[in-house]
């Protein structure tokens, strides 16, 4: 395969360490992301998801290894180029109090002003439309925490929406939404990717929405990756009681096909079937 600009990946680890104080969370761990794809990290709690998601975008440093964007060390790129190539929304973000939303999702923009050039017509298209897309645009005059957790999480995405950058990180971007409001921004999300060509990293709890929407996963257990590829070829049964210790039957979801982990339980197994 000839190396294109489309493939050379953005974003990749190597010998990835990362600790807290003395103790290690995530060790030895290698990834490349695809560039121009939807992947999804996957794995049980505590496992060293946002861990991982934070030192990609270089909110916490390694003790050991490295991350290259764009074929730069991540830890020499300056801040705000980083934040006009890099977004982040973290697990549990919180807002200056007062701030309203159309404020929140202004400061998206920072990255992309300078002292001679303010805020533009540019910046207040790129925030219009992040409102637009995200059902908030009633709400930009609000309080961000007046707002209910659905609604805040929505003025976060919408924040890293209008920041306009290659490459997204999320970190369980539908916490707090109902399943309505999960779909929405999940189907957002790939509007990024395949409209825009950005390349998107996020955290997902639920097995059967990683599996849905991700192009590539990546399972982690106890700070490892353990498993990567296509979601038919990586979700099977087998890596769900690996990961999760959980049993389960998997079969293809009616509506896309994609792997669907229904859980057995103590209470559910089949009359009959082999204990
Ligand atoms: N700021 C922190 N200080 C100390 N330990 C932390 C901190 N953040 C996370 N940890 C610990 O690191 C481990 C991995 O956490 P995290 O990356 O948040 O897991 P996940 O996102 O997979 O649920 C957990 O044991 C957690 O308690
Ligand atoms: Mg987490």
């Amino acid at each position: 395969m000839t190396v294109t600009e489309q493939n050379v990946p953005e974003l990749s680890a190597a010998g990835l360490r990362l600790a807290y104080d003395g103790r290690v969370v995530v060790d030895d761990l290698d990834l490349t992301v695809p560039p121009g794809k939807v992947t999804v990290i996957v794995g049980a709690n505590a496992c060293g998801k946002s861990t991982l998601l934070r030192a990609l975008a270089r909110l916490l440093s390694p003790r050991a290894g490295r991350v290259l964007l764009d074929g730069r060390a991540l830890s020499s790129i300056p801040t705000r180029a980083l934040a006009r190539r890099l977004g982040i929304l973290p697990q549990s973000p919180v807002a200056p109090e007062g701030l309203t939303v159309g404020e929140l999702v202004g400061q998206g923009r920072s990255p992309h002003q300078t002292w001679w050039r303010q805020w533009s017509a540019d910046d207040e298209r790129a925030v219009a439309r992040a409102l637009e897309c995200t059902g908030m645009t009633d709400l930009a005059g609000r309080a961000v925490d007046e707002l209910s957790g659905g609604q805040r999480q929505r003025a976060w995405i919408a924040m890293a929406v209008a920041q306009e950058t290659p490459v997204l990180l999320l970190d369980e971007p539908t916490t707090y939404l109902d399943l309505a409001h999960q779909v929405d921004v999940l189907d957002l999300v790939v509007d990024l990717n395949r409209d825009e060509g950005r390349t998107v990293l996020m955290v997902l709890h639920d097995l059967n929405q990683a599996c849905r929407y991700a192009d590539h996963i990546v399972a982690m257990k106890a700070g490892r990756v353990v498993a990567r590829g296509a979601p038919r070829e990586v979700v099977t049964a087998a890596l769900v009681a690996d990961v999760f210790g959980l049993e389960c039957e998997i079969v293809p979801d009616p509506v896309s096909g994609t792997p669907l982990v229904i859980p057995i339980g103590r209470h559910h197994r089949a009359p009959g079937a082999p204990a």
